[in-house]
């Protein structure tokens, strides 16, 4: 088994120095949860300085960033004061997902660069007005899946690539939680005005781009979307007043390659797992097993199914440990495209595939039927 398994060593990865001479300045737009750790991880970068903070609720960013130590700080009441005075090269776009569009386009419309939180926004027409305001200006757009960065996906994107699967043709995907409607700070996950997404969005977004990076992004062509909230609107739910999303969603989607994809996601069920991550080839199979999928690691070694000479047998790879921590390298990939004038770490030209399947669940689940998946020109 040494002989598969040799063809996925690790590449040592090259160590930069970090240019002291070069440091941007960076603000954050809104300043709730997710705000802190990309204030974490940006005091690891010792040429950032963080000097502005925006949120629409008065007097939010200033209690956050006092809470988090941040000083010498301009704060502002909405995204475009901070893009308009605060003379930020780059900022992160902390804000509920129904605001992600307009702070990223505004913010890339005045040459500031963006790094975006998941999932990219709501709709599609929202994705293609993102990637459109990226391609007219002079700035480095990023989306936030940190699980990009996590040394098992790669690893499962390596085996993907390497050509011993043979021709991939079905996957299955998804995930969630038993109970997990996640409310970490109030109701901004929940309401239909700031999430305008549910389950689908917020954590489907992982699973789908899981394995549509390891595939390499392939076209969505057809989509047959079903959603739910039986849970969220269940009167026994403590918010089920102003629930608005979604708490389950699934979808059968034809990629362009002759590739099917099967895909569910859960905020809550009556069920511990969906199932696990499967990627079907020709000559051989991965098997991702399940986790909750809202941190992007696996929920155990993955593991190959393939023949060896008339042999059905099993290779199991040995699960990876991250030395950094994905969110750091997540903030650190993004600094150093935004200096370097670099690519992108996580370019929008992929994520609007991923934004196209959940667009196309929702409304292929409001109308009833399978639907074709349109993406305009950008
Ligand atoms: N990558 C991750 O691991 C991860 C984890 C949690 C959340 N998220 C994502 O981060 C985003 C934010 O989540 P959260 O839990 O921090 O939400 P939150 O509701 O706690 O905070 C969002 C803040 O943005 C502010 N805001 C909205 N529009 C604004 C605007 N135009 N200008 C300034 N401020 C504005 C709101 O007032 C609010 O305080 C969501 O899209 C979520 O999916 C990512």
């Amino acid at each position: 088994m040494a002989g598969i398994l040799d063809r996925f060593k690790e590449e040592i990865a090259e160590k930069t120095e970090i240019d002291l001479s070069k440091k941007i300045k960076v603000g954050i737009i809104g300043t709730g949860w997710i705000a802190e750790a990309h204030v974490n991880a940006y005091k690891k970068c010792p040429d950032v300085e963080i000097i502005a903070a925006a949120d629409l609720i008065p007097g939010k960013a200033e209690a956050f960033c006092k809470a988090n130590g941040l000083e010498n700080i301009k704060f502002y009441p909405s995204h475009k004061e901070l893009i308009d005075e605060a003379g930020v090269d780059a900022v992160s776009v902390c804000t509920y997902n129904a605001t992600h569009a307009e702070c990223t386009i505004y913010a890339l419309d005045h040459g500031v660069s963006v790094l975006l939180e998941k999932p990219m926004c709501v709709t599609l027409d929202e994705a293609v007005e993102i990637c459109r305001a990226e391609k007219r200006n002079n700035a480095v757009l990023s989306i936030g899946f940190q699980p990009r960065f996590d040394e098992n996906m790669k690893m499962l994107k390596k085996i993907c690539q390497s050509g011993e699967l043979g021709k991939i043709y079905y996957i299955q995907t998804g995930g969630g939680r038993r109970r997990g409607i996640p409310t970490p700070y109030g109701t901004s996950f929940i309401e239909k005005e700031t999430a305008g997404i549910g389950a689908l969005g917020d954590i489907g977004c992982y699973s789908l781009d899981m394995v549509l990076n390891s595939i390499g992004y392939p076209k969505p062509l057809t989509v047959s979307g079903y959603k739910s909230a039986y849970f969220g609107k269940d009167p026994s739910y403590e918010h089920h007043d102003v629930f608005g999303v979604d708490d389950f969603a699934a979808g059968f989607i034809r990629l362009e390659g002759d590739i099917i994809l099967d895909f569910r996601i859960a905020w809550a069920m009556n069920l511990d797992t969906p199932g696990d991550t499967i990627i079907m080839g020709t000559k051989g199979s991965v098997r991702v097993p399940s986790t909750e999928c809202w941190n992007g690691s696996i929920g155990g070694p993955l593991v190959i199914y393939h023949e060896i000479a008339g042999n059905q047998v099993e290779t199991i790879v040995e699960e990876k440990h991250n030395d950094t921590d994905c969110f750091d390298i997540k903030i650190r990939s993004f600094v150093d495209a935004v200096k370097n004038g670099g690519e992108a770490p996580v370019p929008c030209s992929q994520i609007l595939y991923n934004q196209a399947i959940i667009d196309g669940i929702s409304r292929s689940a409001e109308l009833g039927r399978e639907i074709a998946i349109e993406i305009p020109e950008i």
